[in-house]
């Protein structure tokens, strides 16, 4: 647009210049001609002669388009068609532009005059100059077009390029959008073409087919570490049962022990082919599982009960709070699997004493399973990344696991179309603990009917009593979520 206008502007500017400029050159040229004329004459016929040349020209031109005055060193009038001395020429001599206060010939006054003024021998003064209220009025049209062209330019170049812009920003949009959406997941999304073949189809092009390309070397790869796992798994078993074989049939104590621990080693690594061979089942699976309407909050209280008991043997506070009748529609094997590896997970990266959180309540639509633990917790740059297979934080190397439980997690949220989200349970302390938050669309619960059950595990030792209160009920504190926590 800057550019633009800008052009405008010179080209205006330069046909003014040429046209105005010209013209006031050529009245110029006029009045120099005139005293020219008048020069010559006054030195062959002395003052006499130029004030009987001067009386000529004033009669010859009635309109007074030409301007002249003569008169002695106090102004007082010899010739001319000018009554008085112009003000403005009182204290300037030689080009001045002035108004005219009086009626000159036929023409009135408040006409735009341009004249020369100078002092003739002796004291006396002359003036001599023309009327350019014609070319006055000349610029003032020009100078008016230029500001409307400008004007309508700017306006112009203004929508050119809104327009111009809001097409080529909507479609670059189109491509931010899916890529977000592709980076968040959706790695079968691809970026819509217009069939036009423009620079911004074959770009959408190119990064569909790079993506293809992605796409294909990822399941080459996922295929290769799943046959592996396939594959090795019958001869895997086999090995396993002929050392328990084994183990039944010696007698020597230190070749059982060694066998048995074989058997154990075997058998840990054939549960992770197992669960690798799961995950994969899964991401092939897509949203074609067994799907029924289940209540999570009745789901995950089957999971803690079974979990409390090793959270008691560590000595950890374990609290369940949960929405009743937190409707979803979902696999009830899969699901179970997923709260039990996240309790897993916060039980084992907690330390003794340290406390657990359960919590399942309604966010409008959808339903939160909630997981916070006072553990170690996940550094923010390692929180992506726990979700790939077989990767696990360096500070938790030295507990049991084989970092499977979290891509699993993340598998079957995906099936049931939900989200996972990790952060810091007490952000910035030593020991800022993880909280899981995993979002599901939920099936539209009855609202009147939302109630809330908080149950309380004490560390080992004390009783568990469960407490049931209902948000109305004496004991309660509840905030605004509707989840209560027991006092
Ligand atoms: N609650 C948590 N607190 C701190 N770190 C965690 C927590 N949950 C997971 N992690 C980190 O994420 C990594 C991956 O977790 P994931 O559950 O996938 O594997 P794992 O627990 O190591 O092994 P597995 O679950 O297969 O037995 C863990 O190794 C650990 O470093
Ligand atoms: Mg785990």
């Amino acid at each position: 647009m800057v550019v633009f206008a800008t052009s405008v502007f010179l080209l205006l500017a330069f046909i003014y210049w040429r046209t105005a400029g010209f013209m006031t050159a050529q009245t110029d040229e006029t009045i120099e001609a005139e005293i020219a004329g008048l020069a010559e004459q006054y030195r062959g016929r002395g003052i006499n002669g130029l004030i009987t040349l001067i009386r000529e020209r004033v009669s010859r031109d009635p309109n007074a388009k030409s301007l002249y005055l003569f008169t002695t060193d106090d102004y007082v009038k010899l010739a001319g068609n000018l009554k008085s001395w112009p003000e403005k020429a009182r204290s300037n001599s030689g080009w001045i532009n002035f108004t005219l206060n009086e009626k000159v010939g036929w023409s009135g006054p408040k006409r735009q005059a341009r004249a020369r003024v100078f002092e003739v021998q002796g004291g006396l003064r002359l003036l001599v100059g023309r009327d350019v209220d014609d070319l006055t009025t000349l610029k003032k049209l020009i100078e008016t077009a230029i500001n409307w062209g400008m004007g309508i330019t700017l306006a112009l170049a203004l929508l050119g390029g809104f327009l111009m812009s809001r097409s080529t920003t909507r479609r670059i949009e189109v491509i931010n959008n899916t890529s977000r959406k592709i980076m968040n997941g959706h790695l079968s999304l691809r970026i819509p073409t217009r069939g036009t073949q423009d620079d911004f189809d074959q770009l959408a092009d190119n990064l569909n087919r790079m993506l293809d390309r992605i796409v294909y070397l990822m399941e080459g790869i996922r295929h290769v570490s799943d046959s592996i796992a396939h594959d090795l798994r019958t001869p895997l078993t086999r090995l396993r049962n002929q050392l328990e074989s084994t183990l039944m049939a010696v007698d020597n104590d230190e070749a059982r022990e060694q066998a048995g621990r074989a058997v154990a080693e075997a058998d840990q690594l054939l549960a992770t082919f197992n669960a690798l061979l799961r995950i994969a089942r899964l991401e092939t699976r897509g949203n074609s599982a067994d799907m029924k309407a289940i209540s999570l909050d009745l789901l995950v209280s089957d999971a803690c009960e079974l979990y409390e008991a090793l959270a008691e043997d560590k000595h950890q506070y374990f609290e369940q709070s949960m929405d009743e009748e937190v409707m979803i529609e979902g696999d009830r094997d899969l699901l179970f699997q997923m709260v039990s590896n996240l309790i897993d997970n916060a039980i084992k990266y907690t330390p003794e004493e340290g406390e657990i959180a359960v919590r399942v309540r309604f966010d409008g639509p959808d339903a939160i399973l909630e997981v916070s633990d006072s553990g170690i917790g996940i550094p923010d740059s390692e929180k992506d990344q726990v979700f790939q297979r077989f990767y696990r934080v360096g500070k938790s190397r030295s507990l049991p696991g084989n970092g499977l439980g979290l891509s699993l997690v993340s598998a079957v949220t995906e099936i049931h179309q939900g989200a996972i989200q990790l952060s810091d349970h007490h952000p910035g302390q030593d020991h800022p603990g993880l909280t899981v938050q995993v979002r599901l669309p939920g099936l539209q619960p009855d609202k009147k009917r939302i109630k809330t059950t908080t149950v309380k595990a004490l560390p080992a030792g004390g009783d568990e009593t469960p407490i049931t209160d209902s948000p109305e009920g004496p004991h309660a504190e509840s905030d605004a979520s509707g989840t209560t926590r027991s006092a």
